[in-house]
């Protein structure tokens, strides 16, 4: 297994290897059981296998996490290497995001709503950093996790709006055995919050077992049973000091990511993101 730094070397190298079927998973490091999932996948399906880890600044905003998101790149280089890994893309963020840049990617509508409302230039940044890995890698397979469904959403989008040459695989979530989805922020919760965190699962799977059942028609209806749901954990359950507040909590239609207010129980997917303390997890069933 390679680590390669410098972007120059990386575009020279993968020109090399142009005629390999190459498959590629973005990530921002941290990695665990839910990237090496997309590892495994990427490893079956190509004939190299190749994991960007870059903590895009493009992505966060002026109040978010960048300084703190962890940085664990020995531990990384490990699992990449415990799952047969052929090259790992760590780029220079200087080189990779120069401050002379003046392009960039946006897909618009889709990376408004839901989490892009609350992240202003989020998706931005994620689909101008996704394309620039593209450029430099030019991957055939590509694989990106359902737990960020919208983000997913949007790649697919921007791959047909610009006719990219990469196929996009969409894997399955990993959760914990609690069913808390397992994300590199989740090392942020203390001991109480990791108690709370699998109520937020627990809850979009009983709404969504209502709504098969026929008990949930609606939206709105949803919205209520969650926020109800969680209600005790919204104002604080006594001895736990970190109670959950939901950002937003939507279902939509999974084709087009538009809004359902009347679902249709063959066809829908619920969205939340929330805050357990100051920690914001998202999560979709
Ligand atoms: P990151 O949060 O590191 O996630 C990298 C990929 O792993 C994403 O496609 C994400 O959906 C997937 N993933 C994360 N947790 C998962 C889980 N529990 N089960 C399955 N897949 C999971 O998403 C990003 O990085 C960035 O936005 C990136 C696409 C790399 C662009 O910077």
């Amino acid at each position: 297994m390679k680590v390669i730094t410098s972007v120059t070397a990386a575009q020279k190298l993968f020109l090399k290897l142009k005629n390999k079927k190459i498959g590629l998973v973005p990530t921002m490091g941290a990695l665990h059981e839910g990237h090496a999932s997309l590892i495994r996948k990427a490893r079956k399906e190509n004939d190299i296998v190749t994991v960007s880890i870059f903590v895009n600044p493009l992505q966060f905003g002026k109040n978010e996490d960048f300084k703190k998101y962890p940085r664990p790149m020995r531990n990384d280089i490990g699992i990449c290497r415990q799952n047969d890994v052929d090259y790992v893309f760590h780029p220079d963020a200087r080189q990779f995001c120069r401050a002379d840049s003046l392009t960039e990617v946006g897909v618009k509508k889709i990376s408004d709503v839901y989490c892009g409302k609350f992240r202003q230039g989020h998706f931005k940044g994620v689909a101008t950093i996704v394309l620039k890995l593209f450029n430099v890698i030019q991957p055939a397979n590509v694989y990106f996790g359902e737990k960020d469904f919208q983000q997913l959403f949007i790649i697919k989008k921007l791959v047909r709006d610009l006719n990219v040459p990469v196929r996009i695989i969409a894997c399955p979530t990993v959760r914990e055995k609690t069913g808390l989805a397992i994300s590199s922020r989740n090392a942020y919760l203390n001991e109480c919050e990791k108690q709370l965190a699998p109520l937020i699962y627990g809850t979009l799977q009983e709404a969504r077992k209502k709504v098969i059942r026929g008990g949930l028609k609606t939206a709105a209806g949803v919205r209520k049973f969650v926020r109800t749901k969680l209600s005790p954990l919204i104002k604080g359950v006594r001895g736990l000091s970190s109670p959950i507040k939901i950002q937003y909590i939507e279902v939509i239609n999974p084709k087009t990511l538009e809004r359902t207010p009347h679902i249709d129980k063959r066809n829908f997917r619920l969205l939340i993101a929330c805050f357990v303390g100051s920690t914001r997890l998202i999560d979709n069933v």
